[in-house]
């Protein structure tokens, strides 16, 4: 367990320990090519790739991709068993590479509604993975940050029946589904939107916000590194002054 980002100020410059992306604009992708929304979804696999080479390149120990929102069930029904059978197959293509890249693999979501030969991919996945230590990559996949609280809660309330009458909100973060990892430093959206879309609610509280107008399949390293710079530039104060900050730096 990580204490929370907001405690500890990370030094203005630093690498993010953990960056968190919407990977959004794959469908406008494909319609600017007069291609199916799904030829989108084929590319942003492809980015993907880079993205994870790029963040371990850099030195991120955490990334976090949301790849299928719960609220994502309704699109058309071709496009949500297309979305399902191109991660089933990104998992049996990329499984093994991830691992010898020394890079740990982990789900998060309700996986309650995929078929079962996509969730034991999933679990076999994470299980081959799971000691390895130069990144980890978490997959959000049928992920909500309303479902990830409510969930928290419930676990907790039946560890802890006498928190029922009023609990600490640090008490509640163990429960999270990313209670393995910091909060993330650095969210970056693609595609243009400026919303969380349900995403990391919880976590997000005090990360840096970027947003992109560039779509998906086009994001690469250089628009990673931008993205980094970006927030390198930037001072975290969680409530602080500046000139606090500069003194307790000095
Ligand atoms: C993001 O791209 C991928 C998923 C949500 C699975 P979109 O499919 O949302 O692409 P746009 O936003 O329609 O362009
Ligand atoms: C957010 O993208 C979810 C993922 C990238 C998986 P959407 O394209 O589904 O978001 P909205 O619906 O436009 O907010
Ligand atoms: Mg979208």
């Amino acid at each position: 367990m990580f204490t929370s980002s907001t405690k500890i100020i990370p030094e203005v410059g630093a690498v993010p320990r953990h960056v968190a992306i919407i990977m959004d604009g794959n469908g406008r992708w494909a319609g600017r090519r007069m291609l199916p929304r799904v030829a989108g979804h084929k590319r942003g696999v492809e980015a993907v790739r880079e993205v994870i080479k790029g963040c371990a390149d850099q030195g991120v120990e955490f990334l976090t991709l949301f790849a299928f929102s719960s609220e994502n069930w309704r699109r058309p029904a071709d496009e949500v068993s297309f979305l399902m059978q191109l991660f089933m197959l990104a998992l049996e293509q990329e499984v093994a590479k991830l691992h010898q890249n020394n890079i740990r693999f982990k789900v998060i979501g309700d996986l309650s509604r995929f078929e079962p030969r996509l969730v034991g991919l999933i679990r076999e996945g994470e299980r081959l993975t799971a000691n390895n230590g130069r990144c980890t990559l978490t997959v959000a996949a049928n992920y909500g940050g309303r479902w990830d609280i409510a969930n928290a809660v419930r676990a907790m309330l039946a560890e802890h029946p006498e928190y029922a009458g009023g609990f600490d909100p640090d008490a509640l973060a163990p429960y999270l589904a990313m209670a393995y990892a910091p909060e993330p430093d650095l969210f970056i959206r693609t595609g243009g939107e400026h919303r969380i879309s349900n995403f990391l609610l919880w976590q997000l509280a005090y990360t840096e916000l970027y947003f992109t107008d560039l779509l998906w399949p086009d994001f690469d390293r250089e628009a990673l590194a931008a993205a980094i710079r970006s927030y390198q530039q930037r001072e975290r104060r969680f409530g602080r002054t500046s000139e606090q900050l500069r003194a307790a730096t000095r």
